[in-house]
């Protein structure tokens, strides 16, 4: 029984260091070439049939990471943001941030805003956790629910960051690891997975397309029979 198309996909975008290691290259290049993975991503959305695309781009564990590391990782954001703006606005794409990212260097912060304004229009969403964690995110919105009245399911999915986006239907992790890393834990409860050993630089528009056909063939029960 087909279950019909897929709304809102997640990736946990994994491999970028070891797709840097094969090459013997820095572990930078290996972001470098996952921006361009994620570029080509958000472009293939003007033919790929999908509402909402959450992207895992900075957990609030990868603060552990070498400074410089998280440093190249923060140059890049600041520079994906500049460079591919203009792209959203003109492709209508919605940009959305989750995680706690208001504490993020006041610039990148700044640039956010901006281009958060600047697409709030857009009829694609694009979203991107930045200093995000599942946990925190679930502790945080209980805490609102609590102050609000009655916890319940309800309630307390109505504080997640994902409250205005459709439901996750597919979560996506690439590079041959199989587990969550603290991503979308109350959102994946009835989700897809799919693990691909994919590494994440090397993910295409065409991978998408492959998991979304996946996902349209697959019987999803909700805990039914
Ligand atoms: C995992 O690879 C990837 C990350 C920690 C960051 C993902 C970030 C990007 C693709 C670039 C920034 C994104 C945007 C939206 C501008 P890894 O370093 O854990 O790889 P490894 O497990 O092979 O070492």
């Amino acid at each position: 029984m087909a279950e019909g198309r897929a709304r809102h996909v997640a990736i946990i975008m994994d491999g970028n260091g070891r797709w840097a290691k094969k090459r013997h290259l820095p572990r930078v290049m290996g972001h470098r070439k996952g921006v361009e993975a994620v570029r080509a991503l958000v472009r293939s959305l003007q033919s790929i049939d999908l509402e909402c695309l959450t992207l895992y781009a900075f957990s609030s564990e990868n603060w552990k990471r070498p400074e410089d590391e998280v440093d190249d990782l923060m140059e890049l954001m600041r520079r994906f943001i500049k460079s591919d703006l203009p792209e959203f606005i003109e492709h209508n794409v919605r940009l959305k941030i989750i995680g706690d990212w208001q504490s993020l260097a006041p610039d990148i912060v700044e640039m956010l805003e901006d281009a958060l304004r600047r697409t709030e229009n857009g009829t694609r969403t694009l979203a991107v956790a930045l200093n995000y964690g599942a946990q925190a995110e679930i502790v945080a919105a209980a805490r609102a629910a609590a102050a609000g009245g009655e916890i319940t399911e309800r309630s307390l999915a109505q504080h997640l960051y994902t409250a205005d986006l459709p439901p996750l239907d597919l979560l996506v992790r690439t590079s041959g690891e199989v587990r969550l890393s603290n991503f979308l834990l109350w959102q994946a409860a009835y989700a897809e997975m799919l693990f691909t050993e994919v590494l994440w630089p090397d993910y295409t528009p065409d991978h998408l397309r492959e998991a979304l056909d996946h996902f349209s063939r697959r019987e999803r029960r909700f805990g039914g029979r």
